[in-house]
């Protein structure tokens, strides 16, 4: 008898059913939780086809950045040629408004659950940048600090307070417009006419919607299953008096991670029925763990994620000892039968990173050839990050409290609201 059929005979029917589901288990995508199928016992990735297919959404095409470039006049970010940003609802309606020069905005955000912000939170960000940046246009930023302390209960409302401050800092690092950008902390900020959209969200959404949309169960403390209307304000412009008066018809572009795409399917719901222009999306995919493409960063697993703070002695380290290798198992393997730069984690942050088309395209090749080894490879990757984090950490220390105080303040972002 093997091992495991001994393991088998000694347990419940319970864990046994268990053991079944963990030996292929489907892919799990929501708010909280991020997990590859697993298939005969192996992490699979995450399957962005099928994401596609069962959120509804579309593929961002050749089409889509084609247009973005005759728009911009600018070569698509590198976010979107590489496909990070892979996925859209209503994309087409946001470009129309900036071709027809009719206001929008940008609306992002960001749950402050740690002092510390780690390379996968700087992408929706870095690509917010970009967008404000080629659009010229607006941008919210929600800290949900209240959030957090709802879904997270060894934290303490003070905690999530000071992480809002902390992060904020972080998330002006990436180089945001400081007459066109508002940061708010939910804690601080919600009331007003912020609050009158929340209870008018609330009440289109019933408990049971929130319920089946999230997975909630019965234990589920009330507080979240409320959630949703309080991410779902800021998608609508009359819950910034400060910056679009009372215009409620000026819509908003969302980008963030596929995960987030559960909230904005209910708030475009809403928005029919407040008759408010529904907000468009535009999806980012994971950026993989150290360990493995078939999950993501995470704060709080500290081997799995490279820090904003992380020295570069640091980066170096984590790339050389916990990067996940696509490459062969020993040197002459490597040289045979080359590398899969899919599987590869320094290829795969390397592709976010590194600017240059031709050098991706010629290391891609050669990796899979074999021709260029793991630790190559490694070399370039930690190199490109290094300088990533090197030129966030030059920005942020120029981040006082006083920049802060700016860009959380309400006021008017200089939009022209005559303009229909
Ligand atoms: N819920 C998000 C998180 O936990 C934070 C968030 C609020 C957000 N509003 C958003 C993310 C809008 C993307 C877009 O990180």
């Amino acid at each position: 008898m093997s091992a495991d059929q001994q393991v088998k005979d000694i347990v419940t029917p319970m864990e046994n059913a268990t053991i079944a589901t963990e030996q292929k288990a489907e892919q799990i995508v929501d708010p909280w939780n991020v997990q590859g199928a697993v298939v005969d016992g192996k992490q699979m990735s995450i399957d962005y086809d099928r994401l596609i297919e069962s959120f509804g959404t579309r593929a961002i095409d050749e089409a889509v950045l084609q247009r973005m470039e005759t728009l911009t006049g600018r070569k698509p970010h590198v976010l979107l040629r590489r496909g990070v940003f892979f996925s859209h609802r209503e994309l087409n309606r946001i470009l129309d408004r900036y071709e027809q020069k009719k206001p929008f905005y940008l609306y992002t955000g960001r749950g402050p659950s740690s002092d510390s912000m780690h390379l996968g939170h700087m992408i929706p960000f870095l690509f917010c940048q970009y967008l404000q940046d080629v659009f010229d246009c607006p941008l919210v930023i929600q800290l949900t600090d209240d959030e957090k302390f709802l879904f997270k209960p060894n934290l303490k409302l003070e905690e999530c307070i000071r992480f809002s401050r902390q992060n904020a800092k972080d998330i002006i690092a990436c180089g945001f417009n400081p007459e066109k950008t508002f940061i708010f902390s939910n804690f601080q900020h919600v009331g007003g006419a912020f609050y009158h959209n929340v209870v008018r969200i609330s009440r289109c959404i019933t408990y049971s919607q929130s319920k089946s949309t999230f997975g909630f169960v019965e234990s589920d403390n009330v507080g979240k299953s409320h959630f949703v209307s309080i991410q779902a304000a800021p998608s609508f412009s009359n819950t910034f008096p400060a910056i679009f008066g009372d215009r409620s018809d000026i819509p908003c572009l969302i980008p963030c991670a596929i995960d987030q795409d559960p909230y904005f399917r209910l708030t475009r719901d809403v928005a029919h029925k407040l008759k408010y222009p529904k907000p468009a999306l535009i999806h980012a995919k994971f950026f993989p763990a150290l360990q493995g493409p078939g999950t993501k960063m995470s704060a709080s697993v500290d081997s799995s994620a490279i820090f904003m703070t992380d020295t570069q002695a640091q980066i170096k380290n984590k790339i050389n000892r916990h990067a996940f290798s696509g490459g062969g198992a020993t040197m002459e393997l490597h040289k045979e039968h080359g590398g899969k730069p899919e599987e590869d984690i320094p290829f795969q942050y390397l592709s976010f990173f590194l600017d240059d088309d031709e050098e991706i395209a010629r290391i891609e090749k050669e990796y899979r050839a074999g021709t260029l080894s793991t630790g190559d490879l490694k070399k370039r990757c930690i190199e490109v990050l290094q300088k990533f984090v090197g030129d966030f950490q030059a920005r942020k220390a120029a981040v006082t409290d006083a920049v802060l105080d700016h860009f959380m303040t309400p006021r008017s972002l200089g939009v022209d609201l005559s303009a229909k």
